[in-house]
């Protein structure tokens, strides 16, 4: 029988990767990974909100029954918390930074951003969510308190990033810089074990995932792209699937596997996109460069973007690194910048 490595035997496996490190990033993965089995409990249960009880009404263990995305911030800020490798939690679901109090924690050099519920429209339709996260040294010393300028670093400096995506199996991906891997959770033992070594995104792919419904207000570039993929070619193998889920995570994640393109662009409405920067692009746009792909706002390099605050958002145009390259030509020639 084929040894089955544990997430957590991979983590330790890894940590000679870092000569300098103490052991601090692999428990804070550790942790992640911790909360993210007890929210996959809760996604698993979502169905069940008639006979547990409604979002906001106690059920019979006297417990409040929380929204899911409520719910999944609490535990993963419980659990980095609880680590003390974490002095700060950055979260989409609070306006601002969580300090984590305590004497290890006020030492710890790294701070999290995180999207706790992602895809939070398909949770009671029984449709993939996720989690996104990433990981960052604080650029100030460790003592005292963090505070905004500690996050707003460039996704260059990330030092973790990854995801877990809760659908038809449970799947952890991330990366410290050195590739990409998988784990999917075996519900019978509770581990994460390695099921996509090395994960790798197909240089060309034959899907495309964006939000039609918006096209009248999309930037003339992501319409004349759009055309192109739905034009008749036999070379390129157009016309391409379209293929959108609405969970970012979810369609993230088919076309890391398959090859493909994902674009949520700016709108008339929203000039940056609706995505934000820290907690869902960067880790996911480290992860398909770490896979061999591309993520891009149409002009840059999301990972070189500087960031001015917290929530920020930014167009996103991420996937096989041939198609992002020709939208990205799109953009330049139909929606030049100026
Ligand atoms: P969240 O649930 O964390 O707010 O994120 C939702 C995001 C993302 O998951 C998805 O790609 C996008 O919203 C879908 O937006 P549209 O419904 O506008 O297509
Ligand atoms: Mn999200
Ligand atoms: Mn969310």
């Amino acid at each position: 029988m084929k040894k089955v490595t544990t997430l957590g035997q991979f983590i330790i496996e890894r940590q000679k990767d870092f000569p300098f490190a103490k052991g601090e990033l692999s428990r804070l993965l550790r942790d992640i990974g911790i909360a993210a089995k007890i929210v996959n409990r809760e996604v698993n249960k979502a169905g069940l909100v008639d006979i547990l009880g409604e979002h906001g009404t106690t059920n019979i263990q006297g417990e409040e029954v929380k929204k899911l995305d409520v719910f999944a911030n609490e535990q993963f800020i419980d659990a980095l918390s609880s680590g003390g490798e974490t002095c700060a939690v950055a979260s989409e679901e609070n306006e601002e930074i969580i300090h984590i109090e305590g004497e290890v924690s006020a030492n710890a050099k790294y701070v999290v951003s995180v999207d706790p519920l992602d895809g939070s429209s398909n949770i009671d339709v029984n449709v993939s969510i996720g989690t996104i996260f990433s990981i960052i040294r604080r650029s100030s010393e460790p003592g005292i308190p963090v505070n905004e300028n500690d996050y707003l670093q460039k996704g260059t400096s990330m030092v973790a990033a990854g995801y877990i995506i809760y659908g038809s199996s449970t799947m952890l991906v991330y990366t410290t810089g050195r590739g990409v891997n998988g784990f999917t959770l075996d519900p019978s033992i509770g581990e994460f074990c390695l099921s996509h070594p090395d994960m790798k995104c197909p240089e060309e792919g034959k899907i495309y995932s964006i939000n039609e419904g918006n096209y009248v207000h999309f930037p003339e570039g992501v319409k004349q792209y759009i055309k192109y993929c739905q034009v008749e070619d036999e070379a390129t193998k157009r016309p391409y699937s379209s293929r959108y889920i609405g969970s970012l995570v979810a369609d993230f994640h088919r076309n890391l596997l398959k090859g493909g393109i994902f674009i949520y662009p700016s709108t008339a409405k929203s000039p940056n996109g609706k995505l934000r920067l820290l907690y869902e692009c960067n880790p996911v746009a480290w992860i398909i460069e770490q896979a061999g792909g591309k993520a891009s706002d149409g002009y840059t390099r999301i990972m070189e973007k500087q960031p001015k605050t917290l929530h920020e958002r930014t167009p996103l145009f991420i996937g096989s690194a041939n198609m992002v390259t020709m939208a990205e030509e799109f953009m330049q020639k139909f929606s030049p910048k100026n």
